[in-house]
């Protein structure tokens, strides 16, 4: 659909860090929850919400042998992918913001109250009603079950002052209705404190960096925040104007996120032009009752 699966499996190094992150979130509070010397984990259930091609599902069975890792996605062939690479783990295709009385019967009746952890990489961004999000995690989580998830924000795009960038800023103006960072994230916040009745809610901030070839990265990975950005268009728009939209998106993403570039090594013909690109994350973990 998206996302190439194939593409997004070879090239998700960046999203490891976060995922990393998130890991470690979730080993303290096992080993808080069930004791140090824990080495097997198969009374856990792991939900991966958002899972993509099952990168991270292989990362959580790596680091909790013998748990229970059950993925979701909204992109079939990203099930397929992850079904066909991990057989060892379940995959189904699902909207995680459906509201939960339209899941399907056997899901619900298999996991309601029953998982002990849910996670959330690179994920949480793509969902608009955050309301009904709150509401399944908490239908899906048992008694002191915790959810970990980050929530990427694509970034207010700032323009300067000259007149290139006032074209574009009218441009963004008129065209996009895209949330502030504190909006975005408050909204999520919120949704978590209210529908998903958390009673415990920690959030941090957080500028991970990721390299790509520079290639790679502007003919490629450029796409999501694009679609991103335009999740908030005003108006239906024609293809040259969304093409104009997209050239002005790419260059003011490029300005405000690259903190590096590293050039390519003449005497290597292999080596490609490299970029380093900060991203925005706001990681959560709440606790259920
Ligand atoms: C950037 S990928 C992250 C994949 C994996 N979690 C990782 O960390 O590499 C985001 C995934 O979220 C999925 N997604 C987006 N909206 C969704 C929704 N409403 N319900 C379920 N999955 C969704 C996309 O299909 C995509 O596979």
């Amino acid at each position: 659909m998206d996302y190439d699966a194939e593409k997004y499996d070879s090239g998700a190094a960046d999203a490891q860090q976060p995922a990393r992150k998130l890991i470690r979130l979730i080993q303290d509070y096992v080993r808080e929850k069930y004791g140090r010397e824990q080495t097997t984990f198969d009374s856990l259930i792991i939900v991966d919400l958002g899972c993509g091609p099952g990168n991270t599902a292989e990362m959580l069975a790596n680091q909790f042998p013998g748990a229970k890792i059950v993925g979701l996605d909204i992109d079939p062939e990203m099930i397929d992918f992850a079904r066909t690479k991990h057989p060892e783990h379940k995959f189904f295709v699902q909207n995680i913001e459906q509201p939960w009385s339209e899941w399907p019967e056997d899901f619900r009746s298999t996991y309601e109250n029953k998982v002990d952890i849910i996670f959330a990489n690179y994920a949480l961004h793509w969902i608009d009603n955050t309301n009904s999000f709150a509401d399944t995690i908490r239908q899906l989580l048992r008694p002191t079950g915790m959810f970990t998830g980050n929530l990427l924000y694509c970034g207010w795009l700032q323009s300067e002052d000259n007149s290139d960038d006032k074209r574009d800023e009218i441009l963004l103006n008129e065209s996009l209705d895209y949330p502030r960072e504190m909006e975005f994230v408050s909204k999520f916040f919120w949704s978590l404190r209210t529908n998903g009745n958390f009673h415990w809610i920690n959030m941090e901030y957080q500028e991970p960096v990721s390299r790509f070839g520079r290639q790679f990265y502007t003919e490629s990975f450029i796409e999501i925040p694009l679609k991103w950005y335009r999740k908030f268009l005003k108006r239906s728009m024609n293809d040259q104007e969304i093409g104009r939209l997209n050239e002005t998106l790419k260059r003011l993403i490029l300005k405000q996120r690259i903190c590096k570039v590293i050039p390519a090594n003449k005497d290597d013909p292999s080596s490609v032009e490299q970029i380093d690109l900060r991203q925005q994350l706001y990681i959560f973990k709440a606790i259920k009752n």
